[in-house]
């Protein structure tokens, strides 16, 4: 499991170029991603909502987009930086209606059966203990309605595979330090992804941790996962 404080200090360094980096490196194609995500939490008409490992706050803002006014929308991020980039787009973008602060996932300052949904992309991945982040996200979600929404990269599809790596290892990194000027942070991104499980076996960590009609949504040829858990 990535070290808690290594990885902080990673997204600290690259947070002023994480947005550019991102749409270049996945060629916008996280834009749709994300939104799947955002049209799964708004069928289930949650009341309020908690964008975790929020970065610089594209969920929290497609969700503010997409959902009625008088839903309620948190963002948290452990990552301070990261969160001072999502407060400059929220001035950019003139969307005062989010609610972003600095906050552990694995310790979350959030009220016990407070949170209709919880969404997470591309953060379980980089959890020091995921099982104590699972159960930190049951005890804030409400019991029995609460909804767990995790995008995250998976395992792709075996005759995929080989090619997906190829970009990963050998392409990725050398666009990335170019944009970032870390070849380590992106280095680490290709091994966080290719030591992580697939649909099935992160289906049976949320089931571990007491979620229920735990559900995964392969996108992009199995690369990346839509993982849905009811607390
Ligand atoms: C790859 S970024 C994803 C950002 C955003 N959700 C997105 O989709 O672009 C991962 C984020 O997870 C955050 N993170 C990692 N571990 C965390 C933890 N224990 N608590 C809160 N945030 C964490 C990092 O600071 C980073 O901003």
């Amino acid at each position: 499991m990535p070290d808690a404080s290594k990885v902080n200090s990673m997204f600290a360094r690259i947070a002023s170029k994480y947005d550019l980096a991102n749409r270049m490196l996945s060629f916008g194609i996280d834009r749709i991603w994300r939104n799947r995500l955002v049209e799964e939490v708004d069928v289930r008409n949650p009341e309020t909502v908690v964008d975790l490992a929020t970065g610089s706050g594209d969920v929290a803002f497609a969700l503010r987009a997409d959902l009625p006014d008088s839903t309620r929308i948190k963002a948290l991020d452990f990552c301070a930086p990261m969160i001072e980039e999502a407060k400059r787009k929220q001035v950019a973008l003139n969307e005062p209606r989010i609610e972003f602060g600095v906050g552990d996932i694995l310790e979350l300052p959030l009220d016990e059966n407070s949170s209709d949904a919880i969404t997470i992309s591309f953060g379980y991945r980089n959890l020091e203990d995921r099982h104590k982040g699972l159960l930190e996200m049951m005890r804030v979600l409400k019991s029995d309605t609460g909804h767990l929404f995790i995008l995250e990269f998976s395992q792709p599809h075996p005759l995929y595979r080989p090619f997906y790596y190829f970009y990963l290892k050998c392409v990725m990194p050398f666009f990335a330090s170019l944009i970032t000027r870390d070849l380590e942070a992106y280095k680490y991104l290709c091994s966080s992804i290719e030591s992580f499980p697939d649909r099935a076996g992160i289906t049976r960590e949320l089931e571990d941790a007491g979620f229920r009609d735990v559900i995964a949504i392969p996108m992009a040829l199995g690369s990346v996962a839509l993982h849905i858990g009811r607390a």
